[in-house]
């Protein structure tokens, strides 16, 4: 397992561009409304648009790309979208799988899958084994996720390896279910609204924010650009202040941990 810093733990490393994207993939159905289409459609667009943020990720450098698709309240909407949903994810892991390994690509699932069909938990497990040894981007997609739900499912899985230990910060961090990767430095919601809607909370407690009204199936490498620009203009202190930032630009701080 990688052993990246925490970011109230230490002082992690910041670069211009983002080591780790984490988007909430959010308006689809008003795309299609916008159109006079079924909010299907958008959802069918939205996978365009994941190639596409793939794409220009991987050619910008970022390391890890973290896509919401499904959350663990998403099931609440009508029964003919949720099933066309999951057809779709089916679907694209189908088409795309092979066409990620061939790009180097580590593809990864997040979330409680134990909900799905057979044929999609199946398709997830062979997709990971293919690209695990891939050095590419890290590509992960939430499905079935809730950030309440990571962090309680971490912290049974505590109790479970030792139920007399405390629970600590850095225990913690190693079972939640993307601890393979550093913590997102920016995370990007399209379509307008500005919050969290139950994705990556313990995750994103220093990440930089960028809301768009753009809609997710309109999502291009120019979006992107604007996001890493409007990330590299931003000061990330982790609790410290401008001055001693300053000074340690000056004379690196000794690595922290
Ligand atoms: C995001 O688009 C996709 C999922 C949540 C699955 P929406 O379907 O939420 O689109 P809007 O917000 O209704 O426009
Ligand atoms: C968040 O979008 C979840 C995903 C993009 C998968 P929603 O459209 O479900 O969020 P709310 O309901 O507007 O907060
Ligand atoms: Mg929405």
């Amino acid at each position: 397992m990688a052993d990246f810093e925490s970011s109230t733990q230490g002082i992690p490393a910041a670069d211009d561009v983002p080591r780790h994207v984490a988007i909430v993939m959010d308006g689809n159905g008003r795309w299609a409304k916008m159109r006079f289409l079924p909010r299907v459609a958008g959802h069918r667009r939205g996978v365009e648009a994941v190639r596409e943020a793939v794409k220009a990720c991987a050619a910008r450098g970022v390391r890890y790309l973290t896509l919401f698709a499904f959350s663990s309240e998403n099931w609440r909407r009508p029964e003919d979208e949720v099933s066309f949903l999951m057809q779709l994810f089916l679907k694209a892991l189908e088409q795309e799988v092979g066409k990620l390994h061939q790009n180097g690509i580590r593809f990864k699932v997040i979330g409680d899958l134990s909900r799905f069909e057979p044929a999609i938990v199946e398709m997830v497990a062979r997709g990971e084994a293919l690209t695990a040894a891939n050095t590419g981007l890290t590509l992960t997609v939430a499905a079935n996720y809730g950030g309440r739900w990571d962090i309680l499912q971490a912290a049974n899985r505590c109790r479970a390896e030792d139920p007399a230990a405390e629970i600590t910060e850095e225990r913690l961090a190693r079972h939640l279910s993307m601890a393979y990767a550093p913590e997102p430095d920016l995370f990007i919601r399209t379509g307008g609204e500005e919050r969290v809607s139950n994705f990556l909370l313990w995750q994103l407690a220093y990440t930089e924010f960028f809301f768009t009204p753009a809609l997710w199936p309109d999502f291009d490498g120019a979006l992107l650009d604007e996001a890493i620009a409007s990330y590299g203009a931003r000061e990330r202190r982790f609790g410290r202040t401008s001055e001693q930032l300053a000074r340690a630009k000056a004379t690196p701080l000794p690595k922290a941990g």
